[in-house]
């Protein structure tokens, strides 16, 4: 017998041992199950899974734990999808663990009765939303864009792209205007996406194995949670503030956490301008942060994914990719996929263009990123609006004096919105996280119980916000400078009612 054969008897052997204990546990699960739907307890109980792995993982060497975590997770499903089906609590049309509940989007929905208030109360303020106004209350669209996109050939509208990954000159457009300074000096490859949403499911589908997590600031954009759950991974979150000021401590110690029991790392950073608190980390947090990473990479593949959707609404805009030249430092075994949105730096956000540039010091790590980034994007979009591609690269070749100009008005904009509006927290004690820059300000709350009241009691002044976990997002992107004005005063007020 050759060796294969005798190796392959071995695992015969072992697998038939595994089926008596598979279906022994599924024997006990199914006892499980009629205990739950007697006591009306939920299936999930992912504390409880944590613990039989904590307890077990350590009953295997450690070449075999992260394999031996895939099996017990996967053990895991396998017991809950039988227990569901036979409860009767999934819908058997859709695939296991799919969240089929009615799906309300916080914000859409907040701007919704914003919407309808306005009609009865002109006064209403309207700080749900994430587009920019002008001080009419009306969508800001830039002549410099949409002149371009007039420019555009029907024809070309009408086509499909270049390719799944866009159009070449669209890539090299994009990649041009994220090396503005001329900084990034690594292999790069870039790929057209529906939206900056694109880029970054792009990036979670492809990173990550199920059941794996990925690490999201604690608050933050509810799609990154919304995305990782659409793929079966976890979501583990770090604190991006220590004494009120933007820090990189919570990141380090979660990506060590993770580094430890994941044997890799996967973290959005949405920088700068973060949504919803518009915290900046700037490039000496970025250098440090990248300089810990490549230390933590020798244990592992880390990868960062930079959700970068506001960065041409930093104050200093020229300069608010300075921090990118970190990237040419990172070891072998980082990457980094930068997620660029035309939705926010174009104001054309029903156009659905974005952009992931991966960047990596090998380039062999790049172009693989590259061919599944394509591969997917194949199945889930196809491709991306040939039209709007063209207008970009129409703009910035024949106009982009017009469009920056244009932009740097509503820069103006927003940073007299921004400045009245901190101004004023300060003065009367509205507590803010600390904003720098970007779209939005959040107010601080961290009682979950005040949290509810107050952002119900905001409605009922017909001042509509965004909840986020532990605290209040006011889009002072689409507030008219007048309604700014006292707005902060009114807050506080509320605030104290309801305290
Ligand atoms: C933090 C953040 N990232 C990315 C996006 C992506 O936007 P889009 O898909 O429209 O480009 C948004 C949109 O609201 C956002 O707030």
């Amino acid at each position: 017998m050759t060796d294969i054969n005798k190796l392959r008897n071995q695992i015969d052997e072992i697998d038939s041992q595994l089926a008596e204990l598979f279906q022994k546990r599924m024997e006990t699960v199914e006892k499980v199950a009629e205990y739950k739907k007697l006591n009306g307890i939920s299936t999930n109980d992912p504390s409880r899974e944590q613990k039989i792995i904590d307890k077990h993982l350590p009953e295997v060497e450690e070449k075999w734990q992260p394999y031996y975590r895939d099996f017990q997770e996967e053990l895991f499903v396998l017991s809950k999808k039988y227990q569901d089906t036979k409860n009767l609590n999934d819908d058997p049309f859709i695939r296991y663990g799919m969240d089929f509940s009615e799906y309300r989007d916080a914000a859409f929905n907040a701007s919704q009765n914003a919407r309808k208030a306005m009609v009865r109360n002109p006064e209403t303020v309207n700080g749900t939303v994430g587009s920019l106004c002008g001080d009419d209350g009306t969508i800001i669209a830039f002549d410099s864009v949409y002149d371009a996109y007039d420019r555009v050939p029907n024809k070309r509208k009408a086509s499909y792209a270049g390719g799944i990954q866009g159009n070449p000159d669209f890539n090299e457009t994009v990649f041009n205007w994220l090396n503005r300074l001329d900084n990034i000096r690594i292999p790069h490859r870039n790929v057209a996406t529906p939206g900056g949403t694109g880029a970054i499911s792009l990036a979670v589908t492809n990173l990550l194995d199920k059941h794996e997590t990925l690490l999201i600031p604690s608050i933050a954009w509810g799609s990154y949670r919304i995305m990782a759950g659409q793929h079966d991974l976890k979501v583990d979150t770090y604190e991006i503030f220590e004494n009120n000021e933007v820090s990189i401590n919570g990141m380090k110690k979660k990506c060590a956490e993770m580094m430890e029991c994941q044997h890799k790392v996967v973290i959005i950073i949405n920088d700068p301008c973060q949504n919803p608190t518009g915290a900046t980390m700037g490039k000496k947090l970025w250098a440090e942060l990248i300089e810990y990473l490549n230390e933590l990479s020798k244990q592992g593949p880390v990868a960062v994914i930079n959700d970068i959707a506001y960065f041409d609404y930093a104050i200093d805009w020229q300069n608010s990719t300075a921090y990118m030249e970190c990237f040419n430092e990172m070891s072998d075994n980082m990457l980094a996929v930068v997620c660029f949105s035309c939705s926010k730096t174009l104001t054309a956000y029903g156009m659905r263009v974005g952009n992931a540039m991966i960047l990596a010091r090998r380039e062999e790590a790049a172009e693989h990123l590259y061919n599944t980034f394509i591969r997917t994007a194949r199945a889930s979009w196809s491709n991306v609006n040939n039209g709007f591609m063209d207008c970009f690269v129409k703009m910035v070749n024949e106009n982009k004096e017009g469009f920056l100009k244009e932009k740097q008005e509503a820069l103006d904009l927003l940073k007299n919105r921004s400045r009245i509006f901190l101004q004023e927290a300060e003065e009367c004690g509205l507590p803010l996280y600390p904003y720098k820059e970007g779209f939005f300000a959040t107010v601080r709350i961290d009682d979950e119980d005040l949290l509810n009241r107050y952002h119900k009691a905001l409605d009922s002044h017909d001042i509509y916000t965004v909840k986020f976990a532990r605290g209040i997002r006011v889009a002072l992107c689409g507030i008219p400078t007048n309604k700014c004005i006292g707005l902060a005063g009114r807050m506080k007020d509320i605030l104290n009612e309801v305290m």
